[in-house]
């Protein structure tokens, strides 16, 4: 059994069956393309390397045997290796993935030069209508060039799907890996939400007693993490709103902080203007009900005691419905209670009275760092119960929407 059998899907099954080409040129970040395998195969994917000549003076193609599992094409022979992976044939490749493309490489795939294994597969993969994502890495002044950029846009107009370079330190260097394998997953997926906006709000808010400090929740935003992720693997171009202490929010995700609710509410307001109407949203965030009124400075530290006076805060999903009534709504009620039928009884009044169109309930006790139990809620009073990793939860949650979406 080769290594990578140990690793086949213990991330996510999402690209599960699915055959992709890593065509890999004669850039320094080749060097990543190890890890870049490795991680498509966490997500279930087969993949099979091509090198360019260039490219295996960077990394040998051993490497890439090893972090494939599969034998790697450094060269064309009768086999017609481009034709039985990248041809009008049956059980052809899903995805060509130039990463790294070089500046080289792109010049020649948009012109159909084949003089390397990876431009004659991009070539054939094009021809056939296979999905082709070019991940460009190159010296800043390579990028900068007029014939470079011109090429990429021609690449676009081809339909070929670019992953933007990170523009630092005078480089334009390959986007991160968790980008990639984002955009992957999304190339290939059923594109459900393709072309809609999905908000996502998540975390805790932090309403201020004075200066210094905060009244904040114990809200880690993992759950909200978590739907983003789906919603991008649905095709979605998502917007995550995160409390401000919300860690390990993946690059390739937009995201943007909230500190108290009024500034959550404020948010939501202006996202017509600075992002546009939502199609779908959901409420994960735990969203204080109260907060302190607020003292100006600092509140002494030496009292023996001290009474904080709480306001109620704004209503946040309550504005978001008035302001955005035709978007799909998903909310999340949490209540410390036991009584199974209580907590579906408060729930689903919570559903009406906002006008959702999904309501998540949980018991503060089913809560932990990595697995909770939820109740799914419709308008209907169907309920689902849910236990499981957070992850397995954010799925069900997208799934439910979707299913109720093409109702
Ligand atoms: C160590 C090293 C790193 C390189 N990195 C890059 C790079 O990141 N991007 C790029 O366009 N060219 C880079 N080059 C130049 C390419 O290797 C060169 O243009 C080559 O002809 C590309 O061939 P290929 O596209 O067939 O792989 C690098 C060269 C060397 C020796």
């Amino acid at each position: 059994m080769h290594p990578t059998a140990e690793l086949r899907s213990v991330k996510s099954d999402r690209l599960k069956g699915k055959r992709i080409v890593l065509g890999v040129t004669g850039s320094i970040a080749a060097v990543e393309c190890v890890k870049l395998s490795r991680e498509l195969i966490r997500h279930g994917a087969d993949v099979i390397a091509v090198m360019t000549p260039e490219a295996t003076r960077i990394l040998g193609a051993s490497a890439m045997e090893f972090a494939t599992g599969n034998p790697v094409i450094t060269e064309l022979t009768g086999a017609v290796e481009h034709v039985s992976l990248c041809g009008d044939v049956p059980d052809r490749a899903d995805l060509l993935l130039l990463s790294p493309c070089t500046a080289n490489t792109l010049g020649k795939v948009v012109l159909a030069i084949d003089d390397t294994p990876v431009t004659t597969f991009a070539t054939t993969a094009i021809g056939t209508g296979i999905p082709v994502m070019i991940v460009p890495a190159m010296h800043g002044t390579m990028y900068q060039h007029p014939v470079v950029q011109e090429n990429l846009e021609k690449a676009r107009g081809m339909g070929l799907e670019i992953v933007q370079p990170l523009l630092e330190e005078s480089k334009a260097k390959m986007a991160p890996l968790d980008e990639i394998v984002g955009r992957v997953v999304q190339r290939l997926s059923d594109r459900a939400l393709y072309g809609k906006k999905v908000l996502i709000v998540t975390g805790a808010t932090q309403e201020p007693i004075d200066d210094m400090r905060v009244v904040t929740n114990v809200a880690t935003g993992r759950s909200g993490i978590y739907l983003a992720l789906e919603a991008h693997s649905h095709g979605a171009e998502v917007l995550l709103l995160v409390g401000k202490g919300v860690t390990g929010v993946p690059g390739h995700i937009r995201s943007e902080i909230f500190g108290t609710t009024a500034d959550l509410v404020k948010n939501i307001e202006g996202l017509r203007e600075v992002w546009g109407v939502p199609d779908m949203a959901i409420f994960s965030a735990a969203i204080s009900d109260y907060s302190p009124v607020r003292k100006e400075g600092k509140l002494p530290s030496g009292e023996k005691g001290m009474v904080v006076k709480m306001e109620r805060t704004p209503k946040v999903v309550e504005a978001f419905r008035r302001e955005y009534p035709d978007a799909f709504l998903v909310g999340y009620k949490a209540e410390a209670l036991s009584d199974r039928e209580e907590l579906l009884r408060r729930a689903y009044r919570r559903l009406t009275e906002v006008g959702m169109d999904l309501i998540v309930a949980n018991d503060l006790k089913d809560v932990g760092e990595e697995r909770n139990i939820v109740l799914l809620i419709t308008p209907g009073k169907d309920a689902f119960e849910v236990d499981g990793r957070k992850e397995e939860i954010a799925r069900f949650i997208m799934d439910k929407s979707l299913e109720m979406l093409r109702e």
